[in-house]
């Protein structure tokens, strides 16, 4: 089965909290989507740190990787440099039905905040704002400061939607499996999109 829903961006920046983004993926992929994935050169460094990875630049290679990690082979997978700033991704005219940056960065927040595309995913994110296309932006740092305050306020009067990955407990997680999905399959509900089952409030038993 192919996909025949507009493509998704998914962009990867260098927060902490990888794993985040590789759950996302599988859970797209395993849904059939279109995924343009853009990883910042920052991200491919934090994969170092955080998984002991290198993870490849080249995008038959880095593929591959995600193939070979998520264990899906379905939907479509494109992959792009991350400076690729003559990518699909990069033009207005290329269309999606929004982009998710999980993790965000407060640096590319900061970057996206002030109308400045150093790489492929600040561009990206500023198509989808001059678009009036769905931006969900997940900042991952703590504390924030004034500055990170105002630059994600700056980016939600833009009209991206801020939505950190935030864990909870009243879905009862018994592994660190089952609060990644919550945060991811939470992310995703804010696209209207139901990614994966969800053990969801519905009131106390
Ligand atoms: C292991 C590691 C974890 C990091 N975690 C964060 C983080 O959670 N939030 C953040 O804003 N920056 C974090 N950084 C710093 C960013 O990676 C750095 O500012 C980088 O330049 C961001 O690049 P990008 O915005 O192009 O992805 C981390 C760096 C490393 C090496």
């Amino acid at each position: 089965m192919t996909a025949e829903r507009p493509p998704l961006v998914l962009a990867v920046s260098g927060a902490s909290a990888q794993p985040l983004a590789e759950r996302a993926l599988k859970w797209l992929l395993d849904a059939d989507e279109t995924v343009d994935l853009v990883t910042s050169r920052g991200a491919m460094a934090v994969w170092q740190a955080e998984l002991g990875l290198r993870l490849p630049g080249e995008p038959d290679a880095q593929e591959r990787f995600w193939r070979e990690r998520t264990g899906s082979q379905g939907g479509l997978l494109r992959i792009h440099r991350w400076n690729d700033q003559a990518a699909s991704i990069a033009s207005g005219s290329y269309r999606t039905r929004g982009m998710v940056i999980l993790p965000a960065s407060m640096g590319c927040v900061g970057r996206i905040a002030a109308g400045v595309a150093t790489d492929l995913l600040e561009r990206a994110a500023d198509v989808h704002l001059k678009e009036a296309r769905p931006l969900v932006i997940c900042p991952r740092e703590t504390p924030w400061n004034l500055i990170h305050l105002r630059n994600l306020t700056r980016l939600a009067e833009a009209g991206a939607r801020i939505a950190p990955p935030v864990p909870a407990w009243y879905h009862q997680p018994q592994t660190i499996e089952d609060m990644v999905d919550f945060l991811v399959v939470r992310i995703f509900d804010v696209l209207g999109d139901e990614l994966a089952p969800l053990n969801r409030w519905s009131g106390p038993r």
